[in-house]
């Protein structure tokens, strides 16, 4: 029998934790956590992802602080913003919102965050603390990932876990956090060669390619967990860069797409929101 782990159900649950915790600190006479969002510019995914995050944000008793700003906004007064931000005192995250204009370069901005209010787990700071096993911000999608292994009570330490995608995002870091807890973990990418035979190793598949349903039975060792992170769209229909349903009956536990990892991420940027209030 094949187990499906539902993101959605797991994220519910720790999430209605969260919010207990939350009305606890409020309680108390304390403040409420507060994650404040950037969005430059009107791209309709990324619009689509903060309204997500204010919402769920919202749901759990977090203050949701949400700045729009043009297409235009220069990368000087980005920064501006963002020092603003992070002189802040009753603000306990920043997230911007990638991918931004052209004009305005990724890294410099990245690189201006407080490393302690960096709820994404992006700054070369929180970077080299996942790479040194210091405890840090990691970025939401790869502890949405170890959540769902955990939640299918799977213990990575000694298993061979196969990475396929090594972005900045999501195939990097995971495969470190997989490493820190003991995993034996080979990380894929466009250039491995002879993917499919190396994928039929892993006890564990976590595929983050961006290719719709490119993972067919072919690449699954019989038995194997496999979480898929892709979100793409097909003919206005979401679906993962698993074929879910050639690859069902021959995994012990699967993922879907959708309800599947990425409300994980958003309940792990909720987590580290509340992560960033306690420090
Ligand atoms: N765009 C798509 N995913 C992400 C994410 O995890 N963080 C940020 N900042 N932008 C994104």
């Amino acid at each position: 029998m094949t187990r499906v782990i539902y993101g959605n159900e797991l994220a519910k649950r720790i999430k209605d934790e969260m919010a207990i915790e939350i009305k606890d600190i409020v309680a108390k006479g304390n403040r409420r956590p507060c994650l404040c969002v950037i969005l430059v510019g009107e791209d309709p995914a990324s619009v689509s992802y903060v309204k997500g995050k204010d919402k769920a944000c919202k749901e759990i008793g977090i203050e949701s602080k949400m700045i729009s700003l043009p297409f235009e906004t220069t990368q000087e007064q980005l920064l501006s913003i963002i020092d603003r931000c992070n002189q802040d005192d009753t603000i306990d995250g920043i997230l911007v919102q990638l991918p931004l204009p052209k004009h305005i370069n990724e890294k410099v901005i990245i690189n201006s965050i407080d490393p302690g209010k960096d709820v994404d787990g992006l700054h070369p700071v929180n970077v080299a603390k996942l790479y040194s096993n210091e405890d840090g911000f990691i970025p939401c999608t790869p502890l949405g990932v170890m959540k769902m292994i955990e939640e299918a009570g799977i213990n990575v330490d000694g298993k061979h876990v196969v990475v396929i995608g090594r972005s900045k995002l999501v195939g990097s870091p995971v495969s470190r956090l997989l490493l820190n807890n003991n995993a034996t973990v080979t990380m894929c990418h466009s250039h491995t060669a002879d993917l499919k035979a190396i994928c039929k190793q892993g006890d564990i598949l976590v595929v983050c390619v961006g290719k719709a349903k490119m993972i067919t039975k072919e690449y699954v060792k019989d038995g194997a967990c496999v979480i898929d992170v892709g979100v793409n769209r097909v003919n206005g229909k979401l679906c993962g860069d698993v074929d879910y349903d050639d690859v069902f009956d021959k995994c012990s536990v699967i993922t879907p797409v959708p309800k599947g990892v990425g409300p994980m991420t958003i309940c792990m940027l909720l987590k580290n929101t509340l992560k960033a209030y306690y420090k």
